[in-house]
């Protein structure tokens, strides 16, 4: 290969060593591709990854991350690295806006000059606000209610701008809520601090945590508790694959909800989780967060028809068991 060729074997994946990029490197290590990984360790973890993957460092860091495209050239980024607490974006949006939309565009540049054209972006349900529909499909309104979903919508838009002015062809796919872990057990959530309720859930069965916060029980559901959309990382990450497919065989730039298109309340997640573990898990009912709508369910028809998804663990169980052997992993480990 001279040395300008980009290697389309090679992809770098921005955040790899968080909860998602780290299912999605192993995804594409199996698949016989080359991860390339950039972390800053932010709310990472360096043995997520294999150590001579990991390239640490900012992706607004432009000579650092210069210096790894040209080192390793890769044909397409997947771009997982972000700062995601919707609760702190509130408080602290400078953090949100330089981290996810400056730090971002650094990235870009350096892919442009590089002569990178395909780009996979993590997106969130948070683009969409509070829903005025449900399930939500991609043609639904864009009006997020904090800065961390605002933030994403702005690299949307700079994607947008990206692809008409240098070619940049993305792919951007909105998640419902990750969940599950690799189903040998060995990779999952280790977010700190936890905020997802699966995870919190099953910290609780491990005896990590006394009880289980429900934000309000009188919600406009059927049990009253919140209704989201679970999606095992394992399929998250198989969209990510066939999204690659479909750039690297010249497919244009598209969006795509990522969803199972299946709504679980809070109640039902806590009695599946009772169920996988065999554990009573206490509930402490709290009041409804300012800003938590009700019902968040995708509609992902589009990716299942242009990309071909379907997911391949779409029950709560197989989540929750999942979820529940890197728990037990994870306990062993604190416990050590
Ligand atoms: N987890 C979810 O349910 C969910 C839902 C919707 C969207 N998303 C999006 O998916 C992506 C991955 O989420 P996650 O749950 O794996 O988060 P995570 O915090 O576990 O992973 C993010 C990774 O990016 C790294 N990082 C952050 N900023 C960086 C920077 N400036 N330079 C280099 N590395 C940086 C962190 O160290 C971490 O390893 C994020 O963009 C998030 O917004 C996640």
């Amino acid at each position: 290969m001279a040395s300008h060729e980009l290697d389309p074997r090679t992809v770098l994946v921005a955040g790899g060593c968080g909860y998602i990029g780290s299912h999605m490197v192993r995804m594409l290590r199996d698949q016989g591709l080359q991860p390339v990984v950039i972390d800053n360790l932010s709310t990472g973890h360096a043995d997520a990854v294999q150590a001579q993957e990991l390239h640490r460092g900012d992706i607004g860091d432009l000579p650092f991350v210069r210096g790894v495209l040209r080192q390793t050239r890769p044909a397409c980024v997947m771009h997982f690295a972000a700062a995601s607490l919707v609760g702190e974006s509130t408080v602290n949006p400078s953090k949100y806006w330089r981290n996810n939309l400056s730090q971002t565009l650094g990235l870009l540049d350096a892919m442009v000059e590089a002569g990178i054209q395909t780009f996979i972006f993590s997106s969130t349900a948070a683009v969409y606000g509070t829903p005025h529909t449900t399930p939500i499909d991609e043609s639904h309104p864009c009006r997020p209610i904090n800065p961390y979903g605002h933030s994403k919508l702005a690299v949307e838009y700079l994607l947008e701008d990206y692809g008409q002015v240098h070619g940049i062809r993305s792919i951007t796919l909105r998640y419902f809520n990750a969940a599950g872990a690799h189903p040998d057990g060995s990779l999952g959530e280790r977010h700190q601090p936890e905020t997802h309720l699966i995870p919190l859930v099953l910290q609780v069965a491990s005896g990590r945590r006394d009880a289980i916060a429900r934000y309000g029980s009188h919600h406009a559901t059927p049990d009253g508790s919140c209704v989201r959309d679970y999606i095992h990382v394992q399929d998250l990450c198989a969209a990510h694959l066939l999204a690659l497919r479909r750039l690297t065989a010249g497919g244009q730039t598209d969006t795509y909800n990522l969803g199972t298109g299946q709504g679980h309340s809070v109640n039902e997640v806590i009695a599946a989780a009772r169920r996988v573990t065999g554990h009573p898990i206490p509930v402490r009912d709290d009041p409804p967060r300012i800003g938590d709508p009700p019902v968040l369910v995708a509609d992902a028809q589009r990716a299942r028809r242009a990309l071909g998804w379907a997911p391949l663990y779409p029950g709560l169980d197989s989540i929750l068991a999942h979820a529940w052997q890197w728990e037990c992993h994870a306990r062993v480990d604190q416990a050590a």
